[in-house]
């Protein structure tokens, strides 16, 4: 069976979904990898970073993003039942093993889920609402990705930043999660935010299922930012090997490199479109010292 890999950071901005789709396209490019990149943010940008506004705006229409396997859960519907696998859209930016399930810019309404756990509540006796809303968390994309786990080697959740429901039920569901953080102090404490909840979501699941998720690592991304201040970015990277152990931080680091950031506007990432760029060449490292780590 393959691995599923989160990549989250409470923090906005530091670099997840870049993160995510170079280093699906890296597994799939360079080490003949079956990928299937799932979007969990209504920001839709790994969406967008592997096909373009007008193409998503037709699967919206089309009902196939990843929404509709929500949905599908929430209130099921037996007429015209959604499939994963034709939500899957194979092939992105032509390159063979590299899949997506669209995100949305509407992924679900957590007034509607409240009220469905609620029902449930009560239709199991079922006093305690926590409970019910647990499980919930702990199986919502675990079963969406049931039918099609075992045809990946790897399937990659990029997550939203903050602590939504979509992230508790990725973090519940992956073997590993990945953390991609400046090195800036803000950064630093979305690292450590998040080993906290962590710890809290697997204490509130002992009960029942266990959640066996393991960090992967810490990748330092964009952290040429100032190359004035490139001391105190020394400091800060320190102090974060103090706090979590070397071993913890990713010896490739992703440097700053515009080529990345402009790769956006071709709807490919950069490690497909310009492999000879800094930013792709850092990529490639990650994503071998990654499976070497695996
Ligand atoms: N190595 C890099 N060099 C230059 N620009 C980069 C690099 N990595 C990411 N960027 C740019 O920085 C911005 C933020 O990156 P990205 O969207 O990957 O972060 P994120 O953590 O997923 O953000 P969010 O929290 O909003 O989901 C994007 O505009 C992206 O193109
Ligand atoms: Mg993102």
């Amino acid at each position: 069976m393959g691995y599923v890999i989160a990549t989250a950071n409470m923090k906005g901005g530091v670099g997840k979904t870049t993160l995510t789709v170079n280093i699906a396209t890296c597994l799939a490019k360079n080490y003949g990898k079956k990928v299937l990149v799932l979007d969990l943010d209504s920001q839709i940008s790994a969406t967008l970073s592997l096909m373009s506004p007008v193409d998503f705006a037709k699967r919206r229409k089309q009902k196939k993003t990843f929404r509709y396997l929500i949905d599908e859960i929430i209130t099921p519907d037996a007429n015209s039942p959604a499939n994963i696998d034709e939500i899957i859209q194979p092939q992105m930016c032509n390159l063979p093993g590299l899949d997506l399930i669209p995100g949305d810019i509407d992924l679900y309404d957590e007034f509607v889920v409240s009220e469905m756990l609620h029902n449930q509540s009560i239709a199991l006796g079922e006093q305690d609402f926590e409970i019910i809303w647990n499980r919930f968390e702990r199986v919502l994309i675990r079963d969406i990705l049931k039918p099609i786990r075992d045809q990946y080697d790897f399937i990659l959740l990029d997550c939203a930043p903050g602590y939504n429901l979509m992230t508790r039920s990725a973090l519940a569901t992956s073997d590993f999660y990945l953390l991609p953080a400046k090195p800036e102090p803000l950064s630093v404490v979305g690292i450590q935010l998040l080993e906290r909840r962590i710890a809290k979501l697997k204490d509130s699941h002992e009960h029942e299922a266990k959640i066996n998720i393991k960090m992967l690592g810490i990748v330092f991304s964009m952290s040429n930012a100032n190359l004035l201040n490139g001391r105190y970015y020394k400091q800060v990277m320190h102090r974060v090997v103090e706090d979590f152990g070397v071993e913890k931080i990713c010896k490739a680091q992703i440097p700053v490199d515009v080529n990345v950031a402009k790769a956006v506007d071709s709807f490919m990432p950069v490690a497909l479109l310009s492999p000879n760029t800094a930013g792709s060449k850092a990529f490639m490292q990650l994503t071998q010292e990654i499976l070497e780590k695996l």
